[in-house]
C-alpha cells in the first residue's frame, strides 16, 4: 500500500530506495531526486559524515561499527522535514530497526536485479568490503546475498521495479511510477 492509498501524502514523504549492491539506488537516486526537485541522501556517504571517516576506516573496526553508522545515518535522514530521496545501503535492511523507520517516513522502493545484472554493475567489486573479503567471488556472494536477504528486502518494501536490461532513466521513471509521485514540472 503506498501512502496515497493510506490517505496520505506521497509528495510530502521520503522515496526511499533499497536493494542489493549493483541494483543502481545511488545512480536511479540521483535521477529521481532531480525530477522531484529533491536532494539524493545516500546513506553509505551519511554515514562517512556521521563518523568523520573514511569508509575503509569505519569497516576496519568491524560491519557492526558500519551498521551502528548506518542505523545512525537512517535515523538522520528520516527525521530531514524537507521530503528527500534516500538510498540505503544493501545491508540497511537487515535491522529491523531500519525497515520500520524507513517504512514509516517514506515509500520504500526496492529495486531488483539478477545475479548476473548486479555482477555485471559491481565489476570487481572495489570500495565494497563485502564483495573483496569474502570468497573473491562477486558472483557468489550477490547469489548468497540475494537469496539470504529477500525477505528483509520483501518486508521493507512496500513496491518493487525491476532494473534488468533497463537505462538509469527508465528505472527512475519506473521507481516514480510506482511510487506513484508526478515528477515536478520542467
Ligand atoms: C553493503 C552495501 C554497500 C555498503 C556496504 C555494505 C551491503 O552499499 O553499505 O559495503 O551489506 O550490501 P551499496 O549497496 O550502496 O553498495
Amino acid at each position: 500500500m503506498t501512502a496515497r492509498e493510506a490517505g496520505g501524502d506521497d509528495r510530502a514523504r521520503h522515496l526511499v530506495l533499497v536493494g542489493l549492491m549493483g541494483a543502481g539506488k545511488t545512480s536511479v537516486g540521483r535521477v529521481v531526486a532531480s525530477r522531484l526537485g529533491r536532494d539524493c541522501v545516500d546513506t553509505d556517504e551519511l554515514a562517512i559524515t556521521l563518523a568523520g571517516r573514511r569508509f575503509d576506516e569505519i569497516w576496519a573496526d568491524g560491519e557492526a561499527a558500519f551498521r551502528a553508522w548506518e542505523r545512525q545515518a537512517i535515523d538522520v535522514a528520516t527525521a530531514s522535514p524537507v521530503p528527500l530521496v534516500i538510498a540505503c545501503g544493501g545491508g540497511a535492511v537487515l535491522d529491523p530497526h531500519n525497515r520500520s523507520v524507513l517504512r514509516a517516513a517514506g515509500i520504500v522502493v526496492w529495486l531488483r536485479a539478477d545475479v548476473a545484472t548486479l555482477v555485471a554493475r559491481v565489476g570487481d567489486g572495489s570500495g565494497r568490503p563485502l564483495l573483496t573479503s569474502s570468497t573473491g567471488d562477486p558472483h557468489a556472494t550477490l547469489a548468497r546475498l540475494a537469496e539470504t536477504r529477500q525477505a528483509a528486502y520483501e518486508a521493507a518494501a512496500h513496491v518493487a521495479v525491476d532494473t534488468d536490461g533497463r537505462s538509469v532513466e527508465d528505472v527512475a521513471v519506473a521507481v516514480l511510477a510506482a511510487a506513484r509521485i508526478d515528477p515536478c514540472p520542467p
